[in-house]
């Protein structure tokens, strides 16, 4: 396949149905700011219970669902978004609408199967009014949540969608485009800001160097190095099975 005919990918149906299923002045990388520590959970069934009825910051008087998460628990890749939309905030699943409908379709066209080989969810668990980019304080408040997702989903490969995604986790504040496709390390992690696919949506070119493209480059980066990592896993698992025949 050509990378036109790949990018071709992305494209959604015509008439796409909904799925079933702490402040900083400089631009550069720095710490994340301080979140409440001590909070654990036993396991995500834990975590997602005291979600759906939580009240620590004012989203909660608007939102219709708590969105914790879609995927697969045991996945190496974990996908973090900004926040719940309308679609998402009517179902209680993350990326459902036609961004997730696209994020589906970019992870499909290098083979990676939206349900098994990923986890996604969001930074803040309920949708701000209109869409909005949620605050400061609302993303420190769900914070607690998303550092335990992460602590027991164990991913290997952390997907970052867009500025705020990147932002809320690393504290780094640049701009997406510019750290795009870049991998970096966070907390023995291997993360990499993306594109947020609901940009993609509102730039419809697949020229060479448009956000389609780009996409295209950086998904095919990631299932590269989620094959490695997964080749590697399995030889160690090899190793330990025979082991235990001595
Ligand atoms: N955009 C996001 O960042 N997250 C969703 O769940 C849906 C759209
Ligand atoms: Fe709680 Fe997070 Fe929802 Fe705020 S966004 S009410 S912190 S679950």
């Amino acid at each position: 396949m050509t990378d036109a005919e790949q990018i071709s990918l992305f494209d959604l149906d015509p008439s796409p149905k909904a799925k079933q299923t702490a402040k900083q002045s400089s631009k550069a990388a720095k710490p994340a700011p301080p979140v409440p520590v001590g909070v654990t959970y036993a396991d995500l069934d834990a975590l997602k219970a005291d979600a759906i009825a939580c009240q620590k910051c004012p989203l909660a008087a608007t939102r219709t669902n708590v969105v914790v998460e879609r995927g697969n628990r045991q996945a190496l890749i974990a996908i973090i978004g900004e926040g719940p939309g309308q679609n998402e905030d009517e179902t209680g699943l993350p990326f459902v609408g036609k961004a997730g409908q696209l994020l589906d379709k970019i992870l499909q066209s290098v083979d990676l199967d939206p349900e098994k080989d990923v986890y996604i969810c969001n930074v803040v668990k309920c949708r701000p009014p209109n869409n909005r980019v949620p605050e400061d304080i609302e993303m420190a408040a769900c914070k607690p949540y998303l550092l335990e997702q992460i602590r027991l989903i164990d991913p290997k490969i952390i997907l970052l969608t867009g500025a705020t995604a990147v932002k809320a986790v690393t504290g780094d504040k640049r701009g997406i485009t510019k750290i795009r496709g870049e991998w970096g390390e966070w907390e023995g992690r291997l993360i990499m800001p993306i594109l947020h696919p609901a940009y993609l949506l509102r730039n419809a070119s697949r020229e060479k160097g448009s956000p389609k493209w780009l996409m295209w480059q950086d998904i095919q980066t990631v299932k590269a190095k989620y094959l490695e990592i997964k080749s590697q896993l399995q030889g160690q698992d090899n190793i330990e099975e025979d082991e235990e025949e001595f």
